[in-house]
């Protein structure tokens, strides 16, 4: 198929675009599908559309310096590509080379459980002081999920983020009916030889999730690594307040890209609702409070770190720049956000990070909607 060259996409949606035209059909499946009527996954979208900004004139805005630290390590621009499952479906690379991208624009890389390059080549491919996070599916067999943690933290990496809204895979129907039955990968810590491929690769890679996860565990997690702790999945302020009591070191709320439980809230919608109580408890400090889900323009990560997020985590835009130019597509996705945050920073009128607080947003005509 003719491809558009790199050059023609002028934004992370136009990557999608591509994607959609060049992926093969079960990757593309995987990728871009969520939970059943995908009402979430849209909603992710558009919820930043309903918050307005209320932007300061008259401030020098001639250097913008949008670096900030996420669990204390310093980032030139607040995102993270966050783990997505299954890098070779897109890439015959797979997931090493989102940490290329990731090394090259000074951003966290959070690596997959099941991704489809081992573990250790992906942190083999970290290039001087480069930083990556972990993302957990908890096993069934504890000792399998303290090996993997116990490992992680002996490679380096520098945060344990441990899914919380996957006791059962979400039904995603698109997957589902192309019949996964090539994961092209080495997907670790799975018994893959038991697995019913009939249902999609989502179901073919997930049975040895354990559902009975519970609060109780927690503790067994703070015992067995000295890795800050935080919870990806978070949807209401009761469990954020549950986490501080727990002694987590942050949550990420978030609905899964969609994929699990659909007509979830959207990630700064349920930021919305957090950082206000956080505030007024003065508990905003005692958490880092991270968002993911829909974020495609500088402008819904300016809301975001307005609303209180230290950051926020971006998926699906970076697995199909990634399917469709490879590194340069990562890249050029990367530099896009960087200028796109340069203009906006300059246009609200805020020249650092510090700058962006809740006065600068309009919230009011979303929540009476
Ligand atoms: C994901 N996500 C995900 N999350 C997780 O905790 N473990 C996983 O294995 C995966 N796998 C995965 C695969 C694919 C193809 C997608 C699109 C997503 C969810 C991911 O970390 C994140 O929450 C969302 O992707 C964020 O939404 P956007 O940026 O994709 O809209």
């Amino acid at each position: 198929k003719a491809m558009p060259k790199l050059e023609v996409c002028y934004n992370l949606m136009d990557f999608e675009a591509v994607a959609r035209h060049v992926m093969k059909k079960t990757a593309w499946a995987y990728y871009s599908s969520a939970a059943d009527d995908e009402i979430t996954m849209r909603e992710n979208h558009s919820a930043f559309h309903k918050i307005w900004f209320r932007p300061k004139v008259l401030v020098d805005v001639e250097n913008i310096d949008m670096s900030t630290t996420m669990l204390g390590t310093k980032v030139d621009i607040p995102f993270y590509v966050t783990a997505t499952a299954l890098g070779k479906l897109g890439n015959p690379e797979g997931e090493v080379v989102l940490t290329r991208g990731a090394h090259k624009h000074n951003v966290i890389q959070m690596i997959p459980t099941l991704a489809s390059c081992s573990f250790d080549e992906i942190c083999d491919e970290r290039k001087g002081d480069q930083v990556q996070w972990l993302q957990l599916y908890v096993n069934k067999d504890r000792e399998i999920t303290k090996k993997i943690v116990q490992h992680a933290e002996a490679r380096g990496i520098k945060g344990l983020f441990i899914t919380v809204d996957a006791p059962q895979l979400g039904r995603r129907e698109k997957d589902m009916r192309t019949k996964f039955d090539d994961t092209g990968s080495n997907v670790q810590n799975t018994n893959n030889d038991n697995v019913d491929r009939s249902q999609g690769a989502a179901r073919a890679i997930s049975s040895f999730i354990d559902p009975a996860l519970s609060w109780k565990d927690i503790p067994w997690f703070q015992s067995i690594t000295k890795m800050p702790i935080l919870l990806k999945g978070v949807q209401r302020v009761e469990d954020v307040l549950k986490a501080i009591e727990y002694g987590c070191d942050g949550v990420v709320l978030s609905n899964h890209g969609g994929r699990q439980l659909d007509t979830a809230r959207s990630g700064i919608e349920i930021l919305a609702e957090v950082m206000p109580i956080l505030r007024e408890r003065g508990l905003q400090d005692k958490i880092e409070i991270y968002i993911d889900g829909g974020i495609r323009r500088a402008t819904d990560i300016i809301k975001a770190l307005c609303l209180g997020a230290k950051g926020v985590g971006i998926g699906r835009p970076f697995l199909f720049a990634m399917s469709a130019y490879g590194l340069p597509g990562v890249d050029r996705a990367m530099q896009l956000l960087k200028d796109e945050m340069v203009m906006n920073m300059r246009l609200i009128g805020a020249p650092t990070v510090a700058d962006l607080t809740p006065d600068m947003l309009d919230i009011g005509s979303a929540r009476s909607h």
